[in-house]
């Protein structure tokens, strides 16, 4: 049997739309804050039974379609030579971040050893999930990742990594090629230990200009997507906050179904794609805070917004915000799982 939710990634007929959330498996839960307490963020990610166990603790709580292996996506510029810490406060920092052409050379292919433990999590994940939940394993895109390494933290204008982009242009293409390169061997590892579908995370994939854009940001997702294989299984693309104009360029990644932020309206973003791929999300993580009432409202309306059909992945726009009160979370999953698709081919799309 194939799990519902690996169908409506392939754009098989669903009779339920699936749903899981980003970030599903973090601070919002109290099991994952009591485990926390204990264990600092980097070594919870490098202890397989732990990262299992939380991975799990969503699941149990609220069963979701999909489960998303716990981990990080800066994990991999670790194991590159970039060094990466997680303080407690101020988010993730690169000890030594990328700043010249000759801080390229530092970069070498990612020593699996660093990141085997990803793997390891997947194989306990796949013995312990419901046989019904599908498994997804995951990476950044290679420029999120290289705008982590070269600004050496978050940032609100990614300001040093577009101007190494526009500075050092020979450079930064061999940042990007050194990094797709590393993330292939990386996800394939993921999933020869079970993952069912692979996500690619490129938050800040919007923020260079078109130009740029299409020059680095789609290419080299296109390269990490075919490097994986023929054999492979269905990838989905996070394109980036704020990516609305992007939609078509992140058809030519080859990935399987777009994840799209809250800023996208659905059916205008089923209209640009049409039938070249699936689309994943778009609850904005702040409905979230509200009540559930009005989190089921909202929900039934965005889904509403679907094209008769289609197999949509409902998730949120981004990831789950910290305060989020367990029984809101509860509400979405409830209110996605109860929607009923309409099936008609021609039904009005509501665009
Ligand atoms: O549940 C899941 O989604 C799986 C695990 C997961 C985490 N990070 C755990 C995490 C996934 C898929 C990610 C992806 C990730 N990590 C992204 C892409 C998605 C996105 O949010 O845009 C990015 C940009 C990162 C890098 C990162 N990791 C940042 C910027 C931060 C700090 C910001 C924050 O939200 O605190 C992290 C830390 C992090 N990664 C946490 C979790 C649960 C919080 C750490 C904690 O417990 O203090």
């Amino acid at each position: 049997m194939t799990r519902l939710f690996e169908r409506a990634v392939r754009g098989e007929p669903v009779e339920r739309f699936p749903v899981w959330m980003m970030r599903q498996a973090g601070r919002y839960l109290p099991g994952y804050r009591a485990i926390r307490a204990k264990t600092p963020f980097l070594e919870l990610c490098r202890t397989p039974e732990l990262a299992a166990k939380v991975t799990l603790e969503p699941i149990e709580l609220f069963g979701m379609d999909a489960s998303i292996v716990f981990a990080d996506i800066l994990l991999t510029g670790d194991a590159m030579g970039c060094e990466v810490t997680f303080p407690e406060t101020g988010g993730p920092k690169f000890l030594d971040p990328i700043r010249t052409p000759a801080d390229v050379d530092r970069i070498h292919a990612a020593d699996d050893e660093r990141t085997r433990c990803v793997a390891e999590t997947i194989a306990i994940l796949r013995r312990e999930l419901p046989e019904s939940t599908s498994l997804i394993g995951f990476s950044a895109a290679p420029f999120t990742l290289c705008a982590y390494m070269i600004e050496g933290g978050s940032s609100r204008d990614y300001l040093i990594t577009r101007r190494f982009a526009h500075a050092h242009p020979a450079a930064f293409e061999r940042l990007m090629g050194l990094v797709a390169d590393a993330l292939i061997p990386y996800l394939r590892e993921q999933f020869e230990a079970g993952a069912d579908v692979l996500q690619l995370f490129d938050t800040w994939g919007a923020v260079l200009e078109p130009e740029l854009h299409r020059r680095w940001v789609i290419p080299m997702t296109r390269r990490v997507i075919d490097g994986l294989g023929a054999d492979r299984p269905p990838v989905i693309y996070f394109g980036g906050l704020g990516g609305e104009g992007r939609l078509r360029s992140g058809v030519e990644t080859g990935a399987d179904a777009l994840s799209v932020d809250w800023q996208t309206d659905l059916a205008r973003a089923y209209a640009t794609v049409g039938d070249q791929v699936r689309l994943q999300g778009n609850l904005d993580p702040a409905i979230l805070l509200t009540d559930p009432k009005r989190i089921r409202a909202r929900t039934h309306e965005m889904l509403a917004r679907v094209p008769a059909g289609k197999a949509h992945l409902v998730n949120l726009g981004h990831g789950i915000h910290k305060d989020t009160p367990t029984e809101n979370a509860a509400a979405f999953i409830e209110a996605a799982q109860s929607f009923v698709p309409t099936q008609e081919a021609g039904a009005d799309a509501r665009a």
